[in-house]
């Protein structure tokens, strides 16, 4: 695993690193709507040549074929390990791109550079990469670590507030695990600004302090058998919810899913007497004021508590669940019954 960054800027770290050939993984978007920082940081020189591999992001395009295509390029223009792969978009882009670093010769180095608040304070980090494999979301993939993750603030400015919440979600859920002061002010903010207001907050230094906390947890577990799980905290429940979306063909993105996940897994952590019930208003009034719960009806109950007992994440049968003991403190392993989480849709 990487130390902490001796470089201050993308452009400072390809100075200095001198690698001869650059493979750029770009979400299409990007090359269009930040065309000024591509060309500072992508055009060839005397030490350097670029080539550019353009994705249209969707989930669709996340699969093994585009994997393939993107090897197909690195074998042409003759990459190897003294080469590297730049990573220029969200999670989709450093999840594929990711994973083709890791299986290409096997193991060529790689950078991040993500552009969405999801892909900053989280998809980037950690290592986990990947591909959808059939049906199965991240059904390939490994756990390969990037040379560096560089945060550029300015993309977030083209953003849609939709996708700058999705990433909010998880910056709020790491909060919640790690940082009990950051949440405080986020809270603040959340209740007493406006969206706008509250996007022009999320600086630079705010999403560093979140990365880190969950690179602190990533470090003490790379390959998450342990205290890594606390950043599940709302997946387990998120992740139920967008499954039974995609089962009934409608949308529901990654990070209100999560959103919804900690409301009900915060009314969980408190009828298991692990949270204090003022605790758990605090948490749950910040969550609604941007995100909608869903309500379920009886039969999505049913296919919900179906998706959670096929979690991943289960062991011998029986759900384990990462929850907040207190604000700030995430905590994992926590077994928990169907009926338990029957009875959060019912009262
Ligand atoms: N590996 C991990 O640890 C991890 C963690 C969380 C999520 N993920 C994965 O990340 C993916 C979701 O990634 P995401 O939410 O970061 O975004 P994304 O890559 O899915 O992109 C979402 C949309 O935002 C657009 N976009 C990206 N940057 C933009 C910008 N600066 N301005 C305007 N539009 C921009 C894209 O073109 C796309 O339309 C999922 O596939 C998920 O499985 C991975």
């Amino acid at each position: 695993m990487k130390h902490p960054s001796p470089y201050n800027t993308l452009q400072s770290y390809l100075e200095n690193s001198n690698f001869r050939k650059v493979m750029v993984v770009c979400d299409e978007r990007i090359l269009q709507l930040h065309e000024e920082f591509v060309r500072i940081h992508f055009a060839d020189n005397q030490h350097t040549q670029f080539f550019f591999f353009p994705i249209p992001v969707t989930e669709s395009h996340k699969e093994m074929s585009m994997v393939m295509q993107l090897l197909d390029q690195l074998l042409i223009h003759h990459f190897d390990k003294n080469h590297l792969i730049i990573n220029l978009g969200g999670g989709i882009i450093s999840d594929l791109g990711g994973f083709a670093a890791a299986v290409y010769k096997r193991g060529i180095p790689f950078i991040n550079v993500p552009t969405t608040l999801l892909g900053m304070v989280d998809a980037a980090h950690g290592g986990k990469n990947g591909v959808n494999f059939h049906h199965l979301k991240n059904g390939l993939g490994s756990i390969y670590f990037p040379q560096q993750v560089f945060i550029e603030p300015l993309f977030l400015y083209t953003l849609s507030d939709q996708e700058w919440l999705n990433g909010f979600a998880e910056l709020l859920k790491t909060a919640l695990i790690g940082d009990a002061e950051l949440w405080y002010k986020l809270e603040l903010w959340v209740l007493g600004e406006s969206l706008s207001q509250l996007r022009s907050r999320i600086s630079a230094q705010v999403i560093k302090q979140v990365a880190n906390i969950k690179n602190g947890l990533v470090q003490q577990d790379p390959q998450d058998r342990g205290v890594r799980q606390q950043l599940n905290f709302g997946h387990t429940i998120g992740h139920a919810l967008e499954s039974l979306h995609l089962e009934k063909e409608t949308e529901l993105p990654h990070g209100f899913a999560v959103a919804a996940g900690i409301y009900y897994e915060t009314e969980l952590a408190t009828r298991k007497g692990i949270l204090a019930i003022n605790q758990k208003k605090r948490v749950q009034r910040v969550i609604q004021r941007l995100y909608d719960i869903p309500q379920l009806d009886q039969s999505e109950q049913s296919r919900l508590i179906h998706f959670i007992s096929q979690d991943k994440k289960n062991k011998n049968g029986e759900i384990h669940m990462s929850l907040i003991s207190e604000i700030g403190k995430g905590i994992h392993g926590v077994p928990v019954s169907i009926a338990e989480i029957e009875s959060l849709f019912r009262e």
